[in-house]
């Protein structure tokens, strides 16, 4: 079957996966063209027509369906039930699939044969590292930037974001084959350093940095900065300690250095927590030394010019108004809307440091592609920087991927009771907390080391989960209630349904032996393999459009098929074929569990 490969890249594209062959989807698509191949009117096919099957929505009529007849039924002249009817009786299933159905205005239906779920079944069990999901046949090297605190200012909510999708979208693109390169492309040059030297010298608690750096930096940072709202000198001199900075002077570059260090430790300590982890921390200042020959480069290849002293890059005109970023509309009126790359005092901006970021990216990491995931306020920042890469003649593939806000129950932004932004490092213990309670009630006979990995696990899984749940541009709402709880789509549940798999095994005293066939029998079992082959097909659209949560809506309906599995048909009570087979379900999906959890970021343990 796998000699059809080829074949199938052309009716099955996504663009970081261009092949899916071997799954239930693919082979039925795959019989139905070779179906409207031999059909009386493959003459009026249009050039290249290729057939999709998908996940039926509906399983009352079938378990895959396709909309062929009706996609085709103008272009052929014919009625799309009739069309249907005609497709589904010259399809030849094999031992694939029943006769397919017609259903609603048109839709064929294809029900799977247990015999096929049984071979399905134990395709799975003897592929324990990649579970039914194909290696993509384009690997790409990916340079993957997410997180990227500004340094000496704490990482907040939104930074919250960035980091749980981008770590899931590196896990994911990984477990496909991609070669990923994950770059904390931290803020350590911005002009926060002006008053946080200021601070430094004038302020600082030496006491308190040594004890916890992060906070006290951050407190030093929050009071200069409330300083020089009332104080006009003091922004001069702010200012004046910034300048000393940028020129090179050896004190300041001196705490400078050691702000950064003491920033990277506190950051390195949640990103532990989190299971982050980066190949490269090439903050904004490792690009320093080259943004003066891009300026003088890019003025040479006519994309940047002079305005009003400043160095900056206007529209070339070849884009549409609506959707040239160097243009906006204003009053009624288009006007240009140029990005700044220098300013007329000789400094560097944001976007230099981006543009060099590029540069480096492709010719010394040798990137293909480029993945951002930074907040949607940030559009027209990188929609300036693709365009002006793309003006520069580079190929790289350029992904802006943004989010949306965190609100909190009162569905504004998330602030803490005292209104001030929410702390990532404060999130994470309360969540830890607050699940360590649960399960101090629920199993109170654990060790405590026991308790304390399983409530780390539940609390930053929670965490994590109540953001890859969501669709990322979704704005949603933090509520340890929903997140902690039990039941529901949530991580406790997942990782609940987990722990089930596993505790069958400790019952029967050994771990997982083996089997040589399945013998399924009752529909529970049947829907639990239909579901658990399904990971083949699920886990390589997250990278179509950047969407981790439809890995974690599969993973829900895995665990409640699960679930249902587990009360109709006992396990241990029964005897022969039909308990090593049901033994076996519950090895693939605890298996399919954790590996699914796991491209999300989120651990599993064997107890709760
Ligand atoms: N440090 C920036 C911020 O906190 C995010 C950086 C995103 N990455 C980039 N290459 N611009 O807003």
């Amino acid at each position: 079957m796998l000699a059809a490969a080829g074949k199938l890249a052309t009716f099955i594209s996504l663009p970081y996966h261009p092949v899916m062959a071997e799954t239930l989807a693919t082979l039925l698509a795959e019989r139905l063209n070779e179906t409207l191949a031999k059909s009386s009117f493959a003459g009026d096919l249009p050039e290249g027509f290729r057939a999709h099957v998908e996940q039926a929505q509906n399983r009352q009529f079938g378990d895959y369906q396709s909309n062929a007849a009706m996609i085709l039924a103008k272009q052929v002249k014919k009625n799309p039930r009739e069309l249907a009817s005609e497709i589904a009786e010259s399809f030849d299933g094999g031992t694939l699939c029943d006769k397919p159905e017609i259903a609603g205005p048109g839709f064929i239906n294809f029900r799977i044969t247990t015999d096929a779920l049984a071979e399905r079944a134990a395709i799975l069990l003897n592929d324990p590292d990649h579970l039914g999901v194909e290696q993509a046949t384009n690997p790409q090297t990916i340079v993957l930037d997410f997180s990227a605190p500004n340094v000496a200012k704490p990482m907040h909510v939104g930074h919250i974001r960035s980091t749980i999708i981008g770590d899931s979208l590196s896990r994911v693109a990984r477990f496909l084959g991609h070669n990923v390169i994950t770059d904390n492309h931290i803020g350590d040059w911005g002009t926060q350093f002006g008053m946080i030297l200021w601070g430094w010298k004038n302020l600082l608690d030496e006491k308190a940095l040594e004890a916890d750096p992060i906070p006290e930096l951050l407190r030093v940072y929050r009071e200069v900065n409330a300083k020089t709202k009332e104080d006009e000198s003091l922004r001069e001199e702010c200012k004046g300690q910034l300048v000393a900075l940028q020129s090179g002077d050896k004190e300041n570059l001196a705490i400078w250095e050691k702000c950064i260090e003491l920033s990277k430790i506190g950051l390195k300590k949640i990103y532990d927590q989190l299971d982050v982890s980066f190949d490269h921390w090439l903050g904004e200042s490792f690009y320093n030394d080259q943004l003066g020959p891009l300026v003088e480069q890019l003025v040479a290849e006519n994309i940047a010019t002079e305005s009003d002293g400043a160095i900056v890059i206007f529209s070339d005109g070849t884009l549409s108004e609506k959707e040239d970023p160097f243009l906006k509309s204003e009053d009624g009126e288009i006007k240009p809307q140029p990005a700044l790359i220098q300013k007329s005092d000789g400094g560097f901006l944001y976007a230099t440091t981006d543009l060099a970021t590029i540069d480096y990216r492709i010719s010394d990491l040798g990137a293909d592609a480029l993945w951002y995931v930074v907040g949607v306020p940030q559009q027209l920042h990188f929609d300036q920087l693709f365009q002006i890469s793309k003006r520069r003649g580079q190929k790289a593939d350029l992904q802006f991927i943004p989010f949306g806000s965190i609100l909190g129950k009162d569905r504004k932004m998330l602030r803490t009771r005292e209104g001030e932004t929410v702390q990532l490092a404060d999130v994470l213990t309360e969540s830890i907390e607050r699940a360590r309670k649960v399960i101090d009630e629920k199993n109170p006979d654990l060790s405590d080391g026991e308790k304390h990995e399983i409530a780390t696990v539940i609390g930053i899984g929670a965490v994590k989960y109540a953001e890859l749940s969501q669709f990322r541009m979704t704005d949603y709402i933090f509520d340890w209630d929903t997140m902690l709880a039990l039941k529901g789509n949530t991580a406790p549940y997942l990782i609940n349904a987990y722990v089930r798999t596993r505790a069958i095994f400790r019952k029967l005293g050994s771990d997982f032996a083996g089997i040589d066939s399945f013998t399924l029998t009752a529909d529970a079992e049947k829907n639990l393999v239909l579901k658990l082959a399904q990971f083949g097909e699920t886990v390589p659209t997250v990278l179509n459009d950047f969407r981790p949560n439809g890995l974690a809506t599969y993973l829900y309906e895995l665990a409640t098929t699960y679930h249902k599995f587990w009360e109709a048909c006992p396990v241990l009570r029964e005897e022969g074929a039909v308990r090593e087979t049901r033994l076996a379900l519950c090895e693939l999906t605890g298996r399919v569990l954790k590996c699914g959890l796991g491209l999300l970021g989120i651990r599993t343990t064997e107890k709760m």
